[in-house]
């Protein structure tokens, strides 16, 4: 048996958390060797790649892709230029109802109109600590400025080059005597353990994730309550996902606050992000909205302080979360 129990609780659950037909449908843009995109298939949990696309017909990952069943697709902008390889590659992840795209080591930057087609919906992996060295050379340009660390992240592809918001970031050290070789091996490795996590999270729905923050609690449980699914701890709910409650037209995370004073004082700062939920507001909980791009590390703090509120003394002397 596979000891994982430090792995994130979305992932620990394996296939539980995940149903199939809800994986999402991934394509990775390949231009060479191809060890993040195996590093992707082989970790896969919570999608599913359907397509290895390439812009070089021999890059070694292809064939790694096909022993692996994986459809794959190549074409070189050679001759036809790169709109009409784009188009194809885009037509390819039509036919296969391709959701998300993970760019690894595509070393192609794609047109706008691609990514127009696409919005919102490609990532990609960069070997540095993201503001830190768009672009080429990373390694090198980290040890010339004589950073004490390094690192990879996983970033929404814009048109801006290496741009777009980053996901996910893993730290390495530098150590003394290394070369942009060594240091890019040790970065390497930190890519091969974030990118299929990032993605999984990037994948995941709403209402996953917030399964996976809530049931990574001490004795945490999901049981439905008035339809909504509910987390509880020691038989108290500490957490209640509302998708158009009552067609009230909201999609939120209600959790427990303080009291009447802290919920009043959230509402007030962010009335965007917290309203006074129906049934649960006379008692002090606030509704957090998950609508949009919202921001998991407040939905995670809140989730959790909820549970340390609802939480038995023998849980919370015992560690807490
Ligand atoms: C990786 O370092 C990745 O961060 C960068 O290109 C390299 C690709 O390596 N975007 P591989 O093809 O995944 O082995």
């Amino acid at each position: 048996m596979v000891d994982n129990r430090d792995e994130p609780a979305h992932l620990r659950g394996g296939e539980a958390l995940f149903s199939a037909a809800a994986a999402k449908r991934v394509a990775i843009l390949i231009s060479g060797r191809g060890s993040n995109m195996m590093a992707l298939i082989e970790q896969a949990r919570g999608y599913q790649v359907v397509l290895v696309a390439s812009d070089t017909p021999d890059a070694p990952g292809l064939a790694w892709a096909r022993d692996h069943g994986i459809a794959t697709f190549a074409l070189s902008p050679r001759g036809i230029g790169k709109p009409a390889m784009e188009g194809a590659i885009l037509a390819e992840c039509t036919r296969r109802d391709v959701q998300v795209i993970a760019l690894a080591g595509y070393m192609r930057l794609l047109s706008p109109g691609f990514i127009a087609a696409m919005r919102g919906s490609i990532v990609n992996i960069h070997p540095s600590l993201l503001p830190l060295y768009k672009g080429l050379d990373t390694h090198a340009r980290a040890l010339a400025a004589g950073d004490p660390q390094a690192g990879c992240s996983v970033h929404l592809v814009t048109e801006e080059l290496d741009g777009g918001r980053v996901l996910g970031q893993s730290r390495v050290p530098i150590e003394p005597g290394d070369t942009p070789d060594t240091l890019a091996a040790r970065v390497l490795r930190a890519e091969h353990a974030l990118y299929p996590r990032i993605l999984a999270e990037f994948c995941m729905t709403p209402l996953d994730r917030i399964r996976s923050l809530a049931l990574q609690l001490p004795e945490s449980e999901e049981r439905e309550s008035h339809g909504q699914p509910t987390f509880f701890v020691a038989g108290k709910q500490f957490a209640q996902v509302r998708d158009d409650h009552h067609g009230d037209g909201r999609y939120v995370v209600c959790v427990r606050t303080g009291g009447a004073d802290e919920q009043a004082m959230l509402i007030e700062a962010a009335p965007n992000t917290y309203s006074r939920p129906a049934y649960l507001g006379p008692t002090g909980w606030v509704a957090v909205d998950l609508s949009g791009d919202p921001d998991w590390a407040l939905v995670e703090d809140r989730i959790a302080h909820s549970w340390e509120l609802a939480a038995p003394a023998r849980l919370l002397e015992a560690g807490g979360r």
